[in-house]
């Protein structure tokens, strides 16, 4: 299942794309190449039907959508790096389900749901390490793998001797460093509901990755116009101008997987399209003063005569994954050490993919139709058979601290300001949409619609 065929997905005949360069032109170009079970397409035309707008706003369709959608998708709950040891674990919460994650001695993990069988207290608030899981009401203690070790007073719980008082456990599957709950039974295993990730993920190895940055805050827009901001690339002509020089925007590619898996590949070190062709020497100029997604390195970077752009800072990653020791350093191509390959998994994580320190989104309701927590990780790859270490604590900013504050990922944070100046007016707009309609771009904005196609295969039936 997981090695499915791309071809199974035809491409779609006679949509327009952006004219000029392709992100095919622009692969083939590459040496080395990126092997073809990567870099192959797959697109669909969903068509060109308009969204409604009370999709984003209305209170009922957010409790359709908590009702039967949340319940029975995989949700990336933790990455590895947050609970290493035994007795390490990680609360994660979403529309009032809590569910605690739990290192096992043998380095295993179980999933429990987070409440107590007693009187319901959540048994944890915050992530950490516990020795055992002791409610803080009145002390009923489970052991980390689940068993009922201790009740307070157990005479008067006589009446529960000979009853599974084992904490009941959620689903918990992982791929790539990333641990995965699901509330749903009948849902399908991780590695089929991730088709075709994992193959994609296979060179890229992101286990060696730790979470260096981890920022989060909450935006007053509903969690998927915040999170359809980031399905498009096409919004930097007007949002981001000063990454034009050095991004492919309009040419980014548009692949459509499964039911929950989509991409958008978006090549760097050329220039937009809508800028016409530039100077080498401009493209590297505008991207040691712009891009920067990885905390720790410096982005000065000059042309290298004889190469492009792309293909000199196709070569300064490269030799950053030398200096780490990784044994891929020589077989990456240009796009997996430069570009954004930018993944959707259905409903609200998004990890790029690629060699370099990968970008990683997460976006939950926080609490409701009007409010969503995003969280933005900045991962980076440890060095060659040296242990991974210990991911680095969130930082939650308050709402009034710009994500430029934090100066660990230098210029990234600038970025984000600039989509989140526009989200909490999308929001607003929507509320007050004269038509209830919202317009998709055919192809660069597939990915939102292949997004509300599957909203609404789970909205269709109830659990
Ligand atoms: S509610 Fe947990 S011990 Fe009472
Ligand atoms: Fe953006």
């Amino acid at each position: 299942m997981a090695d499915r065929d791309p071809r199974d997905f035809v491409a779609a005949p006679g949509v327009p794309t952006c004219p000029g360069d392709s992100v095919a032109d622009i692969l083939a170009r590459d040496t080395p190449r990126v092997p073809p079970e990567i870099s192959a397409d797959s697109f669909r035309d969903l068509g060109t039907a308009p969204i409604a707008a009370h999709r984003y706003t209305s209170r009922d369709f957010f409790l359709l959508e908590k009702e039967r959608m949340w319940p029975r998708v995989w949700q990336m709950a933790a990455r590895d790096e947050e609970f290493p040891e035994p007795g390490d674990l990680v609360v994660y919460d979403n529309l009032g389900r809590s569910v605690i994650l739990v290192r096992q001695a043998d380095r295993s993990v179980k999933a429990f749901w987070n409440v107590c069988l007693h009187r319901g207290r959540k048994l944890r608030t915050e992530s950490g390490h516990a020795a055992e899981l002791q409610c803080p009401f009145h002390g009923f203690t489970w052991a980390t793998d689940g068993a009922l070790r201790h009740v307070p007073c157990r005479w008067d719980f006589q009446h529960l001797d000979g009853q599974d008082m084992a904490l009941p456990e959620v689903r918990c599957d992982s791929w790539a460093g990333y641990w995965f709950v699901n509330w749903d039974g009948k849902a399908p295993p991780l590695a089929d509901y991730l088709w075709p990730l994992p193959a994609h993920f296979r060179r890229w190895n992101l286990e060696r990755n730790t979470t260096a940055v981890w920022v989060a805050k909450r935006i007053p827009a509903n969690w998927k116009v915040v999170a359809e901001a980031f399905m498009e690339a096409w919004h930097s002509i007007v949002t981001h101008p000063q990454i034009l020089p050095f991004t492919g925007d309009a040419n980014t590619r548009y692949s459509i997987w499964g039911d929950h898996v989509n991409l958008a590949l978006t090549p760097f070190g050329v220039a937009s399209p809508h800028l016409g062709p530039l100077p080498e020497e401009t493209i590297i100029e505008a991207f040691s003063g712009g891009a920067g997604r990885n905390p720790t390195e410096s982005s000065e970077i000059s042309l290298v005569p004889g190469l492009t752009a792309r293909q000199t800072m196709g070569a300064r990653n490269r030799e950053m994954l030398r200096a780490l020791g990784d044994p891929m350093a020589d077989e990456a191509s240009d796009s997996e050490l430069l570009d954004a390959w930018t993944y959707n998994v259905f409903p609200n994580f998004s990890p790029w993919g690629g060699f370099m320190s990968n970008i990683v989104y997460r976006w939950r309701p926080w609490p409701d139709e009007a409010m969503t927590l995003m969280e933005v990780r900045v991962l980076a790859r440890a060095p060659h058979g040296a242990p991974v270490p210990r991911a680095a604590e969130m930082i939650l900013l308050g709402d009034d601290e710009p994500w430029s504050s934090v100066e660990a990922w230098g210029r990234l944070g600038a970025v984000y300001d600039q989509d989140m100046a526009n989200l909490p007016y999308v929001h607003e707009g929507l509320v007050s949409s004269p038509n209830d309609r919202v317009e998709l771009g055919r192809y660069q904005e597939s990915r939102i619609r292949h997004f509300h196609q599957t909203l609404d295969k789970y909205l269709a039936t109830a659990p």
